[in-house]
């Protein structure tokens, strides 16, 4: 069987991985990949947003099945495209990309099928979002709607912080905005959990928690994520149900009034407060860096279960996990998440030696005349499984040590929570 992967970043090298240890599966694509696919896989030069092209290659060279990892092409819709010309794809449709593409589109569902939420407003300009501020406890969330990738949300101690955040997002900050969300701000602990989906069942698929902070302390600006660790510290049985039964089924209630199922990962983002989950954001997607956090830990065939998603029968499929802890430490270039220089030679990546539970996935890297130049903010994720998290991370520290990249930095302090 021949697969595509769609996406070039840490997820991707980490799914193409979990593919080729598939004895099913007798070749690999990546649109376009990284330096790591390059190595077990064939990297093809078309944009993911370059439908088309993509759709010509796949039936020209006959690829069996597409996996979809970052969300923007979902959200815009490749999964209806491609499924026009009967090509089978692992990934939502456009209508069910909504709960990651408008977050008001999400918070409909909640308020009618009473979800637990941040008690929010909508609003359409910046007066009526301003004068809302007067009746407003802060700290406030403000939400920009369109995909921002992780940017355009503000966390506002003071009302001037809120009032600049307004601004922002209606003069176009984060790209066109008829509206905007006010949020409460809730206080708890962030937890991530991933379902995969049939479009007629879904299973759950681990969780995770992982550092969005670029500084340690989890201080500083927003990022993709600077590391993860699964299994979550908070997850457990009475949880677990809660969140099934107050969150992921009423919100596939609420696509089904829509008209519509769900297909793919789901990225369930939480805040839990005493044990009691409350919804922050889906995303329609793996988590990066979660999905190389998670996927070592799978025991069960990753291509069983994309096939079974894509033929409706998940339902046959059982999901097997390590309960071995893991943990991902992901090595950014110096600067990021603001300037950051690409083409900065990484010379000793061929020489640490990889024990057997021990996986470095690559980012935002390129290979070019056989030596690798870092091309993207976040680089390298190192991983490693082990029976503690402080044996994972020791793992980790060591084959970062043989690293030693001077132009990049990472967090030493991941999974601080879970390490005394
Ligand atoms: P989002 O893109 O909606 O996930 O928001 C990005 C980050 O902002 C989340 O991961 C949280 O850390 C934080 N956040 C978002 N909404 C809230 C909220 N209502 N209360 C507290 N923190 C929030
Ligand atoms: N690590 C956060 C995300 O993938 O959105």
């Amino acid at each position: 069987m021949k697969v595509g992967i769609i996406g070039s970043g840490g997820r991707e090298h980490a799914l193409c991985q979990s593919i080729k240890n598939s004895n099913k599966i007798d070749k690999i694509y990546c649109f376009p990949g990284n330096a790591g696919t390059s190595n077990i896989a064939e990297n093809i030069k078309i944009n993911p947003e370059d439908f088309e092209n993509i759709k010509n290659f796949i039936i020209e060279n006959e690829i069996d099945l597409i996996i979809v990892g970052p969300e923007k092409p979902l959200v815009d819709g490749i999964v209806d495209y491609l499924e026009k010309f009967k090509i089978k794809v692992f990934g939502p449709n456009k209508l069910a990309s909504q709960l990651e593409g408008s977050k008001i589109f999400t918070k409909k569902i909640c308020e009618k099928f009473n979800i637990p939420t941040a008690k929010f407003g909508i609003f359409k300009n910046k007066n009526d979002a301003k004068k809302f501020l007067d009746q407003n406890n802060f700290p406030t969330v403000i939400k920009a709607d369109n995909l921002a990738s992780g940017k355009g949300v503000y966390i506002c101690n003071t009302r001037s912080e809120a009032e600049i955040a307004i601004d922002e997002i209606f003069n176009g900050k984060f790209g066109k905005a008829d509206e905007l969300l006010i949020e409460e701000f809730l206080n708890g602990e962030e937890m991530s959990y991933f379902t995969v989906h049939d479009g007629k069942c879904f299973k759950s698929f681990n969780t995770a928690q992982d550092h969005k902070r670029v500084l340690e302390g989890d201080k500083g600006k927003n990022t993709g994520g600077m590391g993860a660790y699964s299994p979550s510290r908070l997850i457990n049985d009475e949880l677990e149900k809660k969140i099934i039964n107050k969150i992921i089924k009423p919100t596939l209630q609420g696509l089904s009034e829509f008209g519509t199922n769900y297909k793919g990962f789901l990225y369930t983002g939480l805040m839990i407060v005493d044990n009691e989950p409350y919804l922050i954001e889906y995303n329609v997607r793996m988590g990066d860096p979660e999905c190389q956090t998670i996927l070592p830990r799978l025991r069960t065939d990753i291509s069983d279960i994309f096939l079974a998603c894509c033929e409706e029968k998940l339902n046959d499929v059982n999901i097997k996990w390590s309960s071995q802890k893991s943990l991902c430490i992901v090595v950014c270039s110096n600067g990021y998440p603001d300037k950051y220089k690409k083409y900065i030679e990484i010379k000793n990546l061929d020489t640490i030696n990889l024990k057997e539970n021990d996986y470095i996935f690559h980012a935002g890297t390129e290979r070019k005349d056989d030596k690798l130049y870092s091309v993207g903010g976040r680089v390298l994720n190192f991983i490693s499984i082990s029976d503690s998290f402080a044996k994972a991370k020791e793992n980790i520290i060591k084959n970062l040590n043989t690293l030693n990249w001077s132009e990049g930095f990472y967090r030493r302090d991941i999974g601080y929570k879970v390490i005394k």
